[in-house]
């Protein structure tokens, strides 16, 4: 697939708002500020597909852009958990719908799951694996910011994040990646590639 045909289709201030659960999507998901947009900005080769910032919790809308002109293939930015400033009871609010998300979606081919190299495997992280392990929804997990450490250290802190998720490994994969390097690219392509790309039509 070629992600530089990214496009922005519509925001849902919530799961019902969606669009038509049709085709394929695969959807960024992970704590505020882990780099979710962009990552989509990256793969897009686009400065400003996805609003990023230095302010965690910038994103509050679900986002969708298409692929390809065509609006059956789809990424999905979703608002990051975790952003302390929102209240308990709205973060309850949002994991129900995560979750909900994660059950319902039948269009979504797997999850996009970002974790700053220097602090992953969050609380939160673990209940994302949890639900995908209950739904078996496959997990590419980028340890992004790749670029804020050494290559030795961010190779460590990779073996060491493989060795932890060690009983999922039929369900999970996971890189090192850098939007501001632009490394690991051609990685996560292809594992996007492999989710969008099913021969058989969804
Ligand atoms: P929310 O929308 O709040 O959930 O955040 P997000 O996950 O979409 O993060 P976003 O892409 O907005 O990036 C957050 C901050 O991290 C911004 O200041 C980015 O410039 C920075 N950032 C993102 N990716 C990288 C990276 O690969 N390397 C470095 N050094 N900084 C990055
Ligand atoms: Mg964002």
């Amino acid at each position: 697939l070629n992600y530089q045909t990214a496009r922005f289709m519509t925001s849902a201030p919530t799961l019902g708002q969606c669009p038509a659960d049709q085709g394929r999507e695969v959807a960024f998901a992970g704590r505020s500020n882990a780099g979710k947009s962009s990552a989509i900005n990256t793969l897009s080769r686009q400065k400003a597909l996805a609003r990023t910032s230095r302010t965690p919790g910038r994103t509050q809308l679900i986002n969708f852009f298409s692929l390809a002109g065509d609006e059956a293939c789809r990424l999905v930015d979703l608002p990051g958990y975790g952003y302390a400033k929102v209240p308990e009871a709205v973060k309850r609010e949002w994991q129900r719908h995560l979750a909900d998300y994660l059950q319902r979606r039948g269009s979504l081919q797997g999850v996009v799951l970002l974790m700053d190299v220097r602090h992953p495997l969050s609380e939160f992280d673990e209940m994302m694996l949890g639900w995908a392990d209950e739904q078996d929804m496959p997990v590419h997990i980028l340890l992004t910011k790749a670029d804020k450490l050494k290559p030795g250290a961010a190779k460590s802190a990779l073996a060491k994040v493989r060795s932890q998720l060690r009983e999922w490994e039929d369900l999970v994969s996971i890189q090192l990646f850098s939007s501001l390097k632009r490394q690991g690219l051609e990685t996560l392509e292809a594992r996007l590639d492999a989710w969008l790309l099913d021969t058989a039509e969804a």
